[in-house]
């Protein structure tokens, strides 16, 4: 058997950040501190910074992406670094090249910081492995596990809005069985102290008994939003599901789709969220998705700055470990 991958340095700061399981929420309430600093008004310039100045970024995804890798690629061009976007269905992988060859192709390119979505659970960590010493790999979503910046970008969403974690219930619905989001976020609020988790969604979208332990589970999307503070509407995975779609996508939106009606059932302050891309129609209507209670594109803007803090930090760590 491997032993856990490390994603911390000698010094307790993170080389990689590849899962937000097993990592201290100490660390966790330092990246949304951090992340605060490189937040501005809509229309207004943008912080920049020179801590990555000199480095080079290089996202890899192999799974379709706009909020994710637009924010990790403006991220590391606010802080001084070059990017470079590689689109793999589109790059020599699809020629047969594998992953590793990939990754040691552009290391000689000089890359310091890798970015990767993939499909594959495991393939994040296995990169992670494999490059050199000076360099960092950070997910951007792995399969249906994690997608540890999305969960620090919730995290710090729900802290702006509701001051902190220990008296929220917070309800999670949809397809929570194939989402990577629902469970960064679980870890991520678990970690920093939320008061309730609640998981909303038809049998076949539950995640397995033993997953997002602690939470309260509800077949009843009534019952589950009821005095709720924070609802996350999550999209149906269709990329993830083997089985069989629920066809009859009207009784889905029916049964688990936030209305203005169903909003009205949980706290009157409550904020709404949605990691993107929404289907609109089905998990939620656009009265909900545009209405004075989403905070949806707010999710968006921390979504830079959650990515300059994950990206600031790592750099600063490689400083410290060798000056
Ligand atoms: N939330 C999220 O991961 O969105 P993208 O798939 O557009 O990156």
């Amino acid at each position: 058997m491997t032993s856990p991958f490390p994603q911390l340095d000698a010094n307790g700061r993170l080389r990689h950040l590849i899962t937000l399981d097993g990592l201290d929420p100490g660390l966790m309430r330092e990246l949304l501190e951090r992340a605060k600093d490189y937040l501005c008004p809509p229309g207004r310039l943008p912080p920049r910074g020179d801590d990555l100045r000199g480095w080079t970024v290089a996202n890899l995804f192999a799974e379709p992406s706009t909020r994710t890798r637009a924010s990790f690629e403006l991220a590391a061009l606010r802080l001084g670094a070059d990017a470079v976007n590689l689109d793999v269905m589109l790059s020599s992988r699809a020629k047969g090249e594998s992953i590793i060859d990939t990754i040691y192709t552009l290391e000689a390119m000089q890359v310091d910081v890798f970015v990767i979505r993939d499909a594959q659970p495991g393939i994040i960590e296995f990169v992670a492995r494999h490059v050199g010493d000076h360099v960092s790999v950070i997910s951007g979503g792995e399969a249906h596990l994690s997608h540890p910046t999305q969960g620090l970008l919730d995290a710090l969403t729900i802290q702006q809005h509701k001051g902190g974690f220990s008296d929220l219930t917070v309800t999670f619905v949809g397809d929570i069985r194939h989402s990577r989001v629902a469970r960064s976020a679980h870890r991520a609020l678990t970690a920093l102290g939320v008061a309730e988790l609640r998981l909303v969604a038809p049998e076949e979208m539950m995640p397995e008994p033993h997953e997002f332990q602690g939470a309260r589970r509800h077949s009843s999307f009534d019952d589950g939003i009821a005095g709720a503070d924070v609802v996350m509407m999550l999209r149906i995975q269709r990329e993830r599901i083997a089985e069989a779609m629920p066809t009859d996508i009207d009784r889905y939106h029916e049964l688990y789709g936030l209305t203005a009606a169903r909003l009205a059932r949980a706290k009157p302050q409550a904020i709404v969220m949605h990691p993107g891309p929404m289907n609109r129609g089905v998990e939620i209507t656009s009265e909900v998705a545009d209405g004075p209670q989403s905070v949806i594109r707010r999710q968006v803007a921390n979504g830079v700055a959650i990515r300059m803090a994950v990206l600031a930090h790592v750099a600063e760590a490689r400083r410290r470990r060798a000056p």
